[in-house]
Protein backbone atom coordinates (compact mmCIF):
# COMPACT_ATOMS: atom_id res chain seq x y z
CA UNK A 1 0.00 0.00 0.00
CA UNK A 2 1.64 3.20 -1.23
CA UNK A 3 -0.54 5.33 1.27
CA UNK A 4 1.06 7.48 3.27
CA UNK A 5 -1.82 7.88 6.10
CA UNK A 6 -5.69 7.30 6.42
CA UNK A 7 -8.34 9.06 7.43
CA UNK A 8 -10.58 7.66 9.19
CA UNK A 9 -14.40 9.40 8.48
CA UNK A 10 -17.77 9.53 9.50
CA UNK A 11 -20.66 9.82 11.94
CA UNK A 12 -20.04 9.65 15.70
CA UNK A 13 -20.20 6.16 16.71
CA UNK A 14 -18.97 4.66 13.33
CA UNK A 15 -15.87 3.24 15.28
CA UNK A 16 -13.19 5.72 13.80
CA UNK A 17 -11.69 5.65 17.09
CA UNK A 18 -11.52 1.84 17.45
CA UNK A 19 -11.05 0.59 14.15
CA UNK A 20 -8.58 3.05 13.70
CA UNK A 21 -6.65 1.86 16.44
CA UNK A 22 -6.17 -1.83 15.26
CA UNK A 23 -5.72 -0.58 11.79
CA UNK A 24 -2.62 0.83 13.25
CA UNK A 25 -1.79 -1.98 14.77
CA UNK A 26 -2.05 -3.79 11.96
CA UNK A 27 -0.09 -1.40 10.01
CA UNK A 28 2.14 -1.16 12.43
CA UNK A 29 2.06 2.76 12.60
CA UNK A 30 0.60 5.27 14.94
CA UNK A 31 -2.68 6.27 15.78
CA UNK A 32 -4.09 9.44 16.58
CA UNK A 33 -7.50 11.14 17.53
CA UNK A 34 -8.38 14.61 16.51
CA UNK A 35 -10.82 14.48 19.48
CA UNK A 36 -8.01 13.31 21.90
CA UNK A 37 -5.39 15.54 20.75
CA UNK A 38 -7.93 19.00 21.25
CA UNK A 39 -8.23 17.63 24.69
CA UNK A 40 -4.95 17.08 25.28
CA UNK A 41 -4.37 20.72 24.00
CA UNK A 42 -7.47 22.34 25.93
CA UNK A 43 -6.73 19.99 29.18
CA UNK A 44 -10.62 19.80 29.29
CA UNK A 45 -12.63 16.88 27.49
CA UNK A 46 -14.62 18.30 24.37
CA UNK A 47 -18.12 18.22 26.46
CA UNK A 48 -16.18 20.50 28.72
CA UNK A 49 -15.40 22.74 25.17
CA UNK A 50 -18.76 22.78 24.14
CA UNK A 51 -20.43 23.25 27.51
CA UNK A 52 -17.90 26.32 28.66
CA UNK A 53 -16.84 28.16 25.02
CA UNK A 54 -19.38 26.59 22.73
CA UNK A 55 -19.16 24.62 19.21
CA UNK A 56 -17.82 27.48 17.08
CA UNK A 57 -14.74 27.88 19.26
CA UNK A 58 -14.45 24.01 19.60
CA UNK A 59 -14.53 23.78 15.77
CA UNK A 60 -11.33 26.15 15.61
CA UNK A 61 -9.42 23.89 17.70
CA UNK A 62 -10.31 21.41 15.55
CA UNK A 63 -9.41 22.62 12.61
CA UNK A 64 -5.90 23.68 13.97
CA UNK A 65 -5.43 20.38 14.95
CA UNK A 66 -6.41 18.14 11.83
CA UNK A 67 -3.92 20.62 9.91
CA UNK A 68 -1.16 19.61 11.64
CA UNK A 69 -2.22 15.99 11.84
CA UNK A 70 -2.72 15.46 8.24
CA UNK A 71 0.86 16.14 7.51
CA UNK A 72 1.87 12.76 9.66
CA UNK A 73 3.37 9.88 7.50
CA UNK A 74 2.54 6.28 8.93
CA UNK A 75 -0.29 7.54 10.41
CA UNK A 76 -3.74 6.24 10.98
CA UNK A 77 -6.35 9.61 11.48
CA UNK A 78 -9.78 8.93 13.51
CA UNK A 79 -11.55 12.67 12.75
CA UNK A 80 -14.30 13.92 14.43
CA UNK A 81 -17.90 13.34 13.00
CA UNK A 82 -18.23 17.21 12.12
CA UNK A 83 -14.33 17.77 10.72
CA UNK A 84 -15.54 15.64 7.55
CA UNK A 85 -18.88 16.93 7.25
CA UNK A 86 -17.92 20.48 5.75
CA UNK A 87 -17.78 20.68 2.27
CA UNK A 88 -14.94 20.34 0.77
CA UNK A 89 -12.47 18.61 3.52
CA UNK A 90 -12.23 15.72 2.35
CA UNK A 91 -11.45 16.41 -1.06
CA UNK A 92 -8.44 19.01 0.45
CA UNK A 93 -6.55 16.69 2.06
CA UNK A 94 -3.00 16.56 1.30
CA UNK A 95 -1.92 13.93 -1.33
CA UNK A 96 -1.27 10.57 -0.05
CA UNK A 97 -3.92 10.17 2.54
CA UNK A 98 -6.71 7.49 1.63
CA UNK A 99 -10.27 8.06 3.03
CA UNK A 100 -12.15 5.87 4.25
CA UNK A 101 -15.77 6.66 5.26
CA UNK A 102 -17.39 4.04 8.36
CA UNK A 103 -20.78 4.16 7.36
CA UNK A 104 -23.48 3.78 10.14
CA UNK A 105 -26.59 4.22 10.38
CA UNK A 106 -28.37 6.84 13.48
CA UNK A 107 -29.76 4.04 15.64
CA UNK A 108 -26.42 1.95 15.94
CA UNK A 109 -24.58 5.39 16.03
CA UNK A 110 -26.53 6.04 19.11
CA UNK A 111 -26.38 2.40 20.78
CA UNK A 112 -22.24 2.84 20.38
CA UNK A 113 -22.30 5.94 22.05
CA UNK A 114 -24.60 5.32 24.98
CA UNK A 115 -21.52 2.85 25.46
CA UNK A 116 -19.83 6.41 26.38
CA UNK A 117 -22.05 8.53 28.44
CA UNK A 118 -21.25 12.18 28.49
CA UNK A 119 -18.65 12.18 25.46
CA UNK A 120 -20.93 13.45 22.70
CA UNK A 121 -22.87 16.53 23.87
CA UNK A 122 -24.64 16.65 20.12
CA UNK A 123 -26.22 13.34 21.50
CA UNK A 124 -26.70 13.76 24.77
CA UNK A 125 -30.88 13.88 25.91
CA UNK A 126 -33.81 12.67 25.09
CA UNK A 127 -34.91 11.40 21.67
CA UNK A 128 -31.24 11.20 20.43
CA UNK A 129 -31.78 8.53 17.51
CA UNK A 130 -34.13 11.32 15.60
CA UNK A 131 -31.61 13.89 16.10
CA UNK A 132 -28.65 11.35 14.70
CA UNK A 133 -31.16 10.59 11.74
CA UNK A 134 -31.20 14.83 11.26
CA UNK A 135 -27.77 14.98 11.35
CA UNK A 136 -26.81 12.07 9.47
CA UNK A 137 -29.19 12.58 6.96
CA UNK A 138 -27.10 16.17 6.30
CA UNK A 139 -23.64 14.88 6.33
CA UNK A 140 -24.10 11.17 4.10
CA UNK A 141 -23.85 13.61 1.38
CA UNK A 142 -20.67 15.30 2.27
CA UNK A 143 -18.86 11.74 4.12
CA UNK A 144 -20.18 9.83 0.40
CA UNK A 145 -17.49 11.90 -0.92
CA UNK A 146 -14.54 9.89 0.66
CA UNK A 147 -12.83 7.45 -2.18
CA UNK A 148 -13.74 4.60 -0.28
CA UNK A 149 -16.33 3.71 2.02
CA UNK A 150 -16.83 0.31 4.46
CA UNK A 151 -20.31 -0.73 6.25
CA UNK A 152 -20.09 -1.14 10.20
CA UNK A 153 -23.49 -2.18 10.96
CA UNK A 154 -23.45 -5.53 13.00
CA UNK A 155 -19.50 -5.78 12.10
CA UNK A 156 -16.79 -6.20 15.01
CA UNK A 157 -13.75 -4.03 15.16
CA UNK A 158 -11.94 -6.53 13.12
CA UNK A 159 -14.06 -7.43 10.63
CA UNK A 160 -14.08 -3.48 9.53
CA UNK A 161 -10.32 -3.05 10.13
CA UNK A 162 -9.68 -6.42 7.93
CA UNK A 163 -12.26 -5.10 5.36
CA UNK A 164 -10.55 -1.43 5.10
CA UNK A 165 -7.05 -3.25 4.69
CA UNK A 166 -8.88 -5.35 1.56
CA UNK A 167 -10.73 -2.19 0.27
CA UNK A 168 -6.89 -0.48 -0.06
CA UNK A 169 -5.12 -3.28 -0.94
CA UNK A 170 -7.17 -3.52 -4.07
CA UNK A 171 -7.56 -0.02 -4.97
CA UNK A 172 -4.11 -0.14 -6.93
CA UNK A 173 -2.60 3.48 -6.89
CA UNK A 174 -1.53 5.80 -9.96
CA UNK A 175 2.42 4.60 -9.13
CA UNK A 176 1.59 1.17 -8.62
CA UNK A 177 2.46 -1.34 -11.78
CA UNK A 178 -0.95 -3.05 -13.45
C1 LIG B 1 -18.88 15.49 16.75
C2 LIG B 1 -18.25 14.28 16.89
C3 LIG B 1 -17.38 13.93 18.02
C4 LIG B 1 -16.74 15.19 18.62
C5 LIG B 1 -17.79 16.21 18.92
C6 LIG B 1 -18.65 16.59 17.72
C7 LIG B 1 -19.76 15.72 15.60
O1 LIG B 1 -16.36 13.03 17.60
O2 LIG B 1 -15.79 15.72 17.74
O3 LIG B 1 -18.62 15.69 19.93
O4 LIG B 1 -20.09 16.88 15.29
O5 LIG B 1 -20.13 14.73 14.93
P1 LIG B 1 -16.65 11.47 17.24
O6 LIG B 1 -17.14 11.41 15.85
O7 LIG B 1 -15.30 10.85 17.40
O8 LIG B 1 -17.64 10.99 18.23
Amino acid sequence: MSFERILLVGFMGAGKTSVGRLLAERLGWRFQDFDDVVEERAGRSVAEIFEQDGEDRFRVLEAEVADELLRGHEVVLGSGGGWAAVPGRIEAVPAGTAVVWLRVDAREAVRRASEQPGRRPLLAGPDAVERARILLSGRAAVYRSAPFGVDTDGRSVEDVTARILEVLAESGTPDEPE
